[in-house]
């Protein structure tokens, strides 16, 4: 075969070249010489390949695939070994379907709980996001199978969308929205990138240089390809310039003519436009399959893993007086609710799936449970008739399921949620069954956080999201005690959607999206305002029970490993993800209480406990000095937090970090005397010291005055009858 070099290149017409840089059609690239056509196709969740009448979102059907657990609820699973695993089977299914790059995973923040694809995405956290993207595309990867990792970047509303404006400051930029992708490209080195349709602080991301090519190439050294989200670029010239490889779908003839003319015209240099068709050229030689062979695959298989998924991931949110597992051999149990008849299982747009068999929580119920629809989906007032019998059969039971969630009309692609509140015949329902019995679980089925009204009413609550065509089998799984479930919430669930902070901002404006907000995203705001959750991040309840003890931290030359035992006290063996954050109390800047900066999960018999050891690069106390364009690590004290969750802390202790980036700022007339006492740093005490300073400064502080004179800055030391030949002596010295 003719390999793909500059002289191939060079021997293409200016049309050929042109027609590489666009889609030939909505899922393939160009026929060009002997370069077969690669097909791409979404989703993140299990294939949609169409076989006729292609979309972007989900309307034509597509061949049968197995629907997995959407990435809100695998993200629950904190494993990722886990999502190396469903990476795998999606790039078998891929593979088998004759695909060369599969449009996954979504890793946007999920930055307000109303944004319409978050069931699409992992998490509020940009740590969980990048570490499990990360093995979901080396599992895809490692069948042959490229990816698309997406939506690059800042894409955290539907609503306008494509015109959208997300003006955010660059620290928060990058430690939050972009760190999942900075981590993905370093660690995973994804085939592709998309860009995404909005704009960043005003420039169209597709035409954006700054992150398509200074940020994503130059700093982070992606070397794949560029591809638009579909329909995204604005101008098709411009993207080339900017680091755009791959215009999709493009616009057939008219697209090559832009770019010919474009040429023809000196608007755009044909060496660039050869480095746009190069990419193209190299992706399809690199991930095209050998043959354009459909083969089949074990689709049954893949369901029973599917199972698998959502069973691991599942989250155990309340579970009083040990409501649950349920006995359903011993006692009487009534199921409530159309979903448990019509599940939410996956989401709208262009991740839909074609399911293989979808197995409801109605099909895999345990025989002598009986079934209530109690309410319809098609609307959300009450059925009396449907109310009454399914408060007959709450009233006739030792316990009750009732299976309720978020309406599909109502969250998709495409656009944004209004609310975060359940049907209202949903919430009526479950109140008045909690009257009647007293044993009352909600099983959650929904793509994001919900509010839960009737929290307090019932005993337990399983958060299942939207997972997958198992969705029936898992469920009753977690219920029946067949499996301990063992996930935890990858995003907070407030107590009311005016509790988040973009609350003020989302989707209030249409041409703008202000993340006022910065860093305080999720976890990081409801921690830093002592504001009472629903559910925190990092929470997730087990049938068995976990103590943690023997907090050790030892600092490296340049790494710091903590470690800690974790102990199943219970009577069932289970798994626990111990989660690791860190809270600066250095740093002079904003910095949220904590940030989590690792995790692990771990199985343990009835008795056993495991020592858990987590390595902390310097990044982990780093955050990003948009001054000088630099993560720094600043030295001094940092609380390490061990816990269960992100509110149920088990483990602390303080200590002083010295390994730090050693980017002492330059001291000057306006530094604060209390930024250069007692911090620790060789530098300035061995400066202290030559220039008497020292002395000077202990006579001053240490007698109840500290506030006062440690709260100055260094020029106004003359107050306190310390000389100015002093002062200058001592930043001489410390600065040189
Ligand atoms: C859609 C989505 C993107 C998807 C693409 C192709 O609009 O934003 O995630 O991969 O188009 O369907």
């Amino acid at each position: 075969m003719t390999t793909i070099d500059r002289d191939f290149i060079a021997g293409l017409t200016l049309t050929e070249k042109a027609s590489l840089v666009i889609g030939h059609d909505f899922w393939f690239t160009a026929q060009v010489s002997h370069v077969r056509p690669m097909m791409m196709t979404d989703g993140p969740s299990g294939l949609r390949k169409q076989s006729a009448g292609a979309d972007a979102l989900g309307i034509n059907d597509s061949v049968k695939a197995v629907a997995f657990p959407t990435s809100a609820l695998t993200a629950c699973s904190f494993d990722e070994s886990l999502l190396h695993q469903l990476g795998e089977q999606l790039g078998i299914a891929a593979r088998a379907e004759d695909l060369g790059v599969l449009l996954g995973p979504g890793v946007n923040i999920k930055r307000s709980p109303l944004a319409g694809r978050n069931f699409e995405y992992f998490s509020e956290d940009p740590l969980v996001a990048g570490k499990l993207a990360t093995a979901y595309v080396n599992g895809v990867q490692s069948q042959g199978v490229g990816v698309s990792v997406k939506h690059f970047a800042a894409n955290n509303r539907e609503n306008e969308r494509f015109t959208s404006s997300s003006n955010i400051d660059e620290r928060t930029l990058r430690e939050i929205y972009l760190s999942q992708f900075e981590r993905i490209v370093k660690e995973a080195h994804p085939a592709t990138i998309m860009c995404s349709y909005n704009k960043l602080n005003g420039v169209q991301v597709s035409n954006n240089q700054r992150l398509l090519t200074d940020i994503l190439r130059n700093e982070w050294g992606f070397d794949g390809l560029v591809m638009s989200d579909w329909g995204a670029v604005v101008d098709h010239v411009a993207a080339i310039k900017a680091g755009l490889d791959l215009e999709m779908p493009g616009k057939g003839q008219a697209s090559i003519d832009e770019i010919v003319t474009a040429v023809k015209e000196g608007r755009l240099q044909e060496s660039r436009l050869d480095i746009a068709v190069e990419r193209v050229l190299k992706m399809v030689e690199k991930w095209q399959p050998a043959t354009d062979q459909v083969q089949d695959y074990d689709k049954e298989a893949q369901h029973r893993f599917a199972r698998q998924v959502a069973d691991e991931s599942i989250v155990l949110l309340k579970n009083d007086q040990q409501e649950l597992p349920l006995h359903p051999n011993q006692e009487t149990v009534a199921m409530i609710g159309e979903l448990a008849a019509q599940p939410r299982y996956q989401g709208g747009g262009s991740s839909h799936v074609n399911a293989v068999r979808v197995v409801t929580p109605l099909d895999a119920k345990p025989t002598n449970v009986t079934y209530v629809q109690g309410y319809s989906l098609a609307d959300d007032d009450s059925d009396a008739a449907l109310f009454d019998q399914a408060i007959a059969a709450a009233t006739a039971s030792d316990r009750v399921i009732i299976f309720a969630g978020y309406p599909e009309e109502m969250e998709s692609e495409g656009f944004d949620k209004t609310a975060m509140c359940l049907p209202e015949n949903q919430n009526q329902l479950i109140m008045a069954v909690a009257n009647v019995n007293p044993h009352v679980t909600v099983v959650l089925q929904n793509g994001s956080a919900v509010e839960m009204p009737w929290v307090n009413d019932v005993q337990a609550v399983v958060e299942t999201y939207l997972a997958g065509e198992a969705v029936g089998e898992a469920t009753w799984d977690i219920l029946t005690g067949k499996v301990n479930p063992s996930g935890k919430l990858a995003e907070t669930f407030p107590i009311k959607v005016s509790d988040n902070p973009t609350a003020l901002s989302f989707n209030q404006d249409q041409t703008n999206e202000n993340y006022h907000e910065g860093l305080f995203v999720g976890y990081r705001y409801y921690d830093k305002k002592h504001l009472p959750v629903l559910f925190p991040f990092g929470h997730g309840l087990s049938y068995t029970d976990f103590t943690y003890d023997h907090l050790e931290i030892k600092a490296g030359p340049d790494t710091v490993t903590v470690s800690f035992n974790v102990t199943n006290t219970g009577h069932v063996a289970g798994k626990e993800t111990a989660q690791l954050y860190i809270g600066n109390q250095t740093s002079p800047v904003e910095m949220p209480l904590k940030e989590l900066r690792d995790f692990a999960k771990v199985a343990l018999e009835p008795g056993q406990a495991q020592t858990v050891t987590m390595v902390l690069p310097r990044r982990s106390f780093a955050w990003y000095n948009s001054t000088t364009g630099t993560w720094e690590a600043d030295n001094g004290e940092y609380l390490v937090m061990v816990g269960s969750s992100s509110r149920d802390i088990r483990l602390q202790k303080s200590f002083n970090l010295t390994i730090g980036t050693d980017q002492l700022a330059k001291i000057t007339g306006e530094t604060y005397v209390h930024e250069i006492w007692q911090t620790g740093n060789q530098r300035i005490e061995e400066a202290l010291q030559q220039s008497g300073l020292d002395q000077k400064l202990a006579a001053l502080l240490g007698h109840g005055s500290d506030a006062i004179f440690a709260n100055i800055p260094l020029r106004s030391l003359g107050m306190a009858g310390i000389t100015n030949d002093q002062i200058q002596r001592f930043i001489r010295l410390v600065n040189d």
